[in-house]
């Protein structure tokens, strides 16, 4: 008897695998600099400590959005259509879109968002506390083409994109996410965004180098699911997170930086590292109001309005759909 013979059939499973995961990561790791998608960061124990970043003192993005919706939720619904088909794009925590359901005469909510199970527990919880909303659910990749249900054809649409997600897109990625956006929803729709804005760089380091150390174990994550989900021996001790603000670029970006020289097999591929090497895991992009207003016209938007907080930290939009 063979006694290699299941650890053989396990490494043989890890190297036939192909999947989008597997493409990018070995994709990412074969560039100069390497890099990786943040959209990886988010499997279950990812979701878990971006919850708990969104409750650390220094991650002011959450609350300050959510201070926002709710001090300007009157203003933000009035000029909303009555009746109109909420279409969030990427269903989170339902937190931030119960402050507008709660406050706009709504005809029907619409999440969607990739993960079908999520999904189905967040419109579950919904439908609990609001019997009488509409909810249909669509699970699909929000940030390509993809059909509303049927029930909201005649409703006029509403996109909700909160939380700054279009900060971690790059810049041509966030107009072709919001030229999308326009095309699924249509004609004479609204869209109501969430955009960090620029500010004090100490302010902005604070946030993501945080003392508790929770946005270094998110970053370290990746590496984690890499080992787990496609078979990597990435040792996390020889990797540390790095946070800095790249002034020029508008961006914080996040990188995790090899400790010492070494090799890393993934998926039956090796991938050597010098020391100090840097993995770029995410972009953040900051906006001041007036490049954000330009990046919308340049993607067929029109901005109706904006609402920030009291210091300015974050922002929210309005936009109405350009003719
Ligand atoms: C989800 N996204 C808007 C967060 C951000 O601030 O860019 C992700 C994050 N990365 C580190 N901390 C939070």
């Amino acid at each position: 008897m063979n006694v290699h013979a299941p650890a053989l059939a396990e490494a043989q499973r890890f190297d036939q695998q192909t999947s989008p995961f597997a493409d990018d990561v070995l994709d990412g790791l074969s560039q100069h600099p390497k890099r990786l998608s943040p959209k990886y960061f988010y499997d279950a124990a990812g979701s878990e400590l971006f919850e708990q970043i969104t409750l650390l003192p220094e991650y002011y993005p959450t609350r300050t959005e959510l201070s926002i919706l709710h001090d300007r939720g009157g203003a933000i619904s009035a000029i909303l259509p009555k009746g109109a088909a909420l279409v969030e794009f990427g269903a989170g925590a339902t937190t931030k879109v119960r402050l507008l359901l709660n406050q706009c005469a709504l005809g029907a909510y619409v999440p969607v968002d990739i993960s079908g199970d999520f999904l189905k527990a967040q419109a579950d919880a919904l439908r609990q506390d609001l019997p009488d909303l509409a909810i249909h659910p669509v699970a699909a990749d929000f940030t390509a083409p993809f059909a509303l249900p049927e029930a909201v054809a005649g409703m006029p649409k509403v996109g909700f994109f909160p939380g700054s997600t279009l900060g971690n897109f790059e810049p041509h990625e966030a107009c072709s996410f919001l030229r999308s956006a326009r095309e699924i929803l249509g004609h004479g729709a609204q869209m109501v965004i969430g955009v960090d804005l620029e500010k004090d760089e100490r302010v902005l380091y604070d946030a993501y180098n945080d003392k508790a150390g929770v946005t270094a174990r998110f970053n370290l994550n990746v590496l984690h699911r890499i080992n787990r989900e496609l078979g990597g021996n990435f040792d996390l001790s020889a990797f540390t997170h790095r946070a800095i603000y790249n002034r020029d670029r508008h961006r914080i970006e996040m990188h995790l930086i090899g400790r010492k020289a070494q090799t890393v097999r993934v998926l039956g591929r090796s991938f050597s590292f010098r020391a100090g090497e840097s993995i770029h895991t995410e972009s953040s992009y900051k906006y001041s109001l007036e490049r954000f207003a330009a990046l919308a016209r340049g993607s067929g938007w029109t901005p109706r309005a904006t609402w920030t907080d009291a210091a300015g930290m974050f922002s929210v939009h309005a936009l109405v759909a350009s003719d």
